[in-house]
């Protein structure tokens, strides 16, 4: 066998996040409360792509949407290259699994839109929404709106709004779990150079092992009950990785994590 090759030539100075011992309470309709994040420790390196992966329920979008800033922690710290994470920021990105875009503006006008907070001139504007729009291979449909555009393109779209004003980091939560496998892999390749172009961090919210696998630096694995981070697989599977074309590396990671993934939580 091959020595392992850990390529992290892609890693770089901005985009590092810092979790300490953050924990994450909800109200349960039944006035209850809901420990949707156990206190947890992480270290996402900048310029990394990490995942989560875990069943419904074990409070994935929890942890991305803390490091949002959409919700509040009952306990423990995020930062971003050294600063606390306090309410939304405009250094982070997010991309949800519906589209959410404006569907009365077309593509183009979706991506500008995310610009309109910088002081560009229109034409400015415009430039650095059509290149956004090119890296993702939409060339040519940038008038088109949202309901003309197929999941897939939407997702372009979306990813195009989010890396076009530039943020340190990707929060995506379950970005393709709607569309179908093929179009899968196409979006891999376009969020795979996108991110090696931007230098962004991602953090990335999936169901599916495979993805993850394909995907990633690291995975952390989270389970319920309460929701957290039960173990984490290094990813050293070279790049391009293709799901045609696994490795030992691959297969051995993938059964460690549907076995973890089959454990009943307790
Ligand atoms: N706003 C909320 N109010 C009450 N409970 C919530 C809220 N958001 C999430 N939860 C609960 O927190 C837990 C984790 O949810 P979530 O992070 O959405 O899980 P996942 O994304 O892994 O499916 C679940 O038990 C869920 O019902
Ligand atoms: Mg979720």
């Amino acid at each position: 066998m091959n020595a392992k090759v850990h390529n992290d030539s892609h890693l770089s100075d901005i985009g590092r996040i810092d979790i300490e011992g953050l924990s994450i309470e909800f109200k349960s309709p039944d006035g209850g409360i809901v420990h949707a994040l156990a206190k947890t420790d992480l270290v996402i390196e900048a310029g990394s792509f990490v995942s989560l992966i875990g069943p419904s329920g074990c409070g994935k979008s929890t942890l991305l949407n803390a490091v949002a800033g959409f919700v509040q922690a009952a306990t423990g710290s995020i930062k971003l290259d050294g600063i606390e994470v306090n309410g939304i920021n405009p250094d982070v990105g997010v991309v949800f699994q519906q589209y959410a875009l404006f569907p009365w503006f077309s593509a183009l006008g979706n991506v500008e839109f995310a610009l309109k907070r910088f002081s560009l001139s229109k034409a400015e504007r415009r430039d650095r929404a059509m290149a956004a729009l090119k890296e993702v291979e939409l060339e040519g449909r940038e008038n088109m709106f949202p309901g003309q555009l197929s999941g897939g393109m939407r997702q372009r779209v979306a990813l195009a709004r989010t890396f076009v004003s530039e943020p340190k980091v990707y929060l995506m939560d379950e970005p393709f779990g709607a569309l179908d496998a093929q179009t899968r892999i196409v979006m891999h390749d376009i969020l795979l150079r996108v991110w090696e172009a931007h230098k962004a961090t991602v953090l990335f919210v999936t169901h599916d092992v495979d993805e993850a696998l394909i995907l990633s630096d690291k995975a952390h694995i989270m389970s319920s009950g309460p929701g957290r981070i039960i173990e984490t697989i290094e990813i050293d599977t070279e790049r391009p990785r293709r799901v045609d074309a696994i490795d030992q590396d691959f297969i051995t990671n993938r059964n460690r994590i549907i076995g973890l993934l089959r454990k009943p939580s307790e």
